[in-house]
C-alpha cells in the first residue's frame, strides 16, 4: 500500500500577516511550478488563516488550524471552534500537541473530543502524541505512545479523517532527533496498534507523520523510512527554501 506522503508546516505562534502571506505564496508558488510527490499543508496561527487560504486559494497548498475547541460554539472566551477553522478555509487541525498538552493542560479526553470535533466538521484531525526524553530514557516510549495513541483517538477515527504525528517532545525545537531505527520502532507499533482499531487495510492507509527537528539534511533519511508518511515540521516550515527542501525529499 502506498500512501501519499503529507508535509505538514506548523507555524505556532509567528508571523504577521505580511510575512504569513508571503511564505505561503512563495510555497504554493513552487508547489505549482514543480509538483512534489507529497500533499502540503500550513498550518498559520488562527489569526492568519483567513489571508492565508485566501492567497493560496485555487492552488494545491492545503491550510490547517493548530487547533480547536472541542465545542462547536458557546462561552469560551478566546477559543476557536472547529466550524470557525473550516468557515475561513482550512481543511485540517493539530490537535494534542505537546505545547499544547503541557502549556494549556491537555489531557488525551482533552485531545479525543477536539478530534471528535474536527471530524464533525469535517475537518481532517492531526494528532499528535510523543514520549518526554525521561520517558525516553526510562524505556517508557512505547507504553507512553501507545496509550496517547488508545486515549486520544475519537471511535469515529478513520484513515481519510486522521492523521497521527509522531513527536518525541525532547526532539521538537532542540535540533535533536532519534536515531532513524529510533523513529522506524515507533512508527511501526503505532502502525500496529492502528491495526487493531481500523483493521489492517486501516492501517496501512493511515498516514503517520514524524515531526521533531525535521529539516532539509535529515528529511530525505527519516522520509525514506518504511512506516514515516511525512512530517509535521516547525522551524523549518517559517522558510519558504527549507520548507520546500523537506517537501522535495520526501518519497
Ligand atoms: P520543530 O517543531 O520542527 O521546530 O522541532 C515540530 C513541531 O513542534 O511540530
Amino acid at each position: 500500500m502506498s500512501r501519499r506522503p503529507l508535509i505538514a508546516g506548523n507555524w505556532k505562534m509567528n508571523c504577521l500577516k505580511g510575512d504569513g502571506v508571503a511564505l505561503a505564496e512563495g510555497i504554493a508558488a513552487r508547489l505549482k511550478a514543480e509538483p512534489p510527490q507529497a500533499d502540503l499543508l500550513v498550518c498559520p496561527p488562527a489569526t492568519l488563516i483567513d489571508a492565508v487560504a485566501r492567497a493560496v486559494a485555487g492552488t494545491p497548498l492545503a491550510v490547517g488550524g493548530q487547533d480547536c475547541h472541542a465545542a462547536k460554539s458557546g462561552a469560551h472566551t478566546g477559543d476557536v471552534a472547529a466550524p470557525m477553522l473550516k468557515d475561513l478555509g482550512a481543511s485540517h487541525v493539530i490537535v494534542g500537541h505537546s505545547e499544547r498538552r503541557s502549556d494549556h493542560g491537555e489531557t488525551d479526553a482533552t485531545v479525543r473530543a477536539k478530534a471528535a470535533a474536527a471530524h464533525a466538521t469535517g475537518l481532517v484531525a492531526i494528532i499528535c502524541i510523543g514520549e518526554t526524553e525521561a520517558d525516553r530514557d526510562g524505556g517508557r516510549t512505547l507504553a507512553v505512545v501507545g496509550s496517547q495513541f488508545e486515549g486520544s483517538l475519537p471511535p469515529d477515527a478513520t484513515p481519510e479523517n486522521t492523521v497521527i504525528a509522531y513527536e518525541p517532545v525532547w526532539a521538537i525545537g532542540t535540533g535533536r532527533t532519534p536515531t532513524n531505527p529510533e523513529v522506524a520502532e515507533v512508527h511501526g507499533a503505532i502502525r500496529a496498534l492502528a491495526a487493531k482499531r481500523l483493521g489492517t487495510d486501516g492501517a496501512s492507509r493511515l498516514r503517520i507523520l514524524y515531526g521533531g527537528s525535521m529539516k532539509p539534511s535529515n528529511a530525505e533519511d527519516l522520509l525514506a523510512l518504511e512506516d514515516v508518511d511525512g512530517g509535521l515540521i516547525g522551524g523549518a516550515s517559517l522558510n519558504v527554501e527549507d520548507f520546500w527542501a523537506i517537501a522535495r525529499s520526501s518519497r
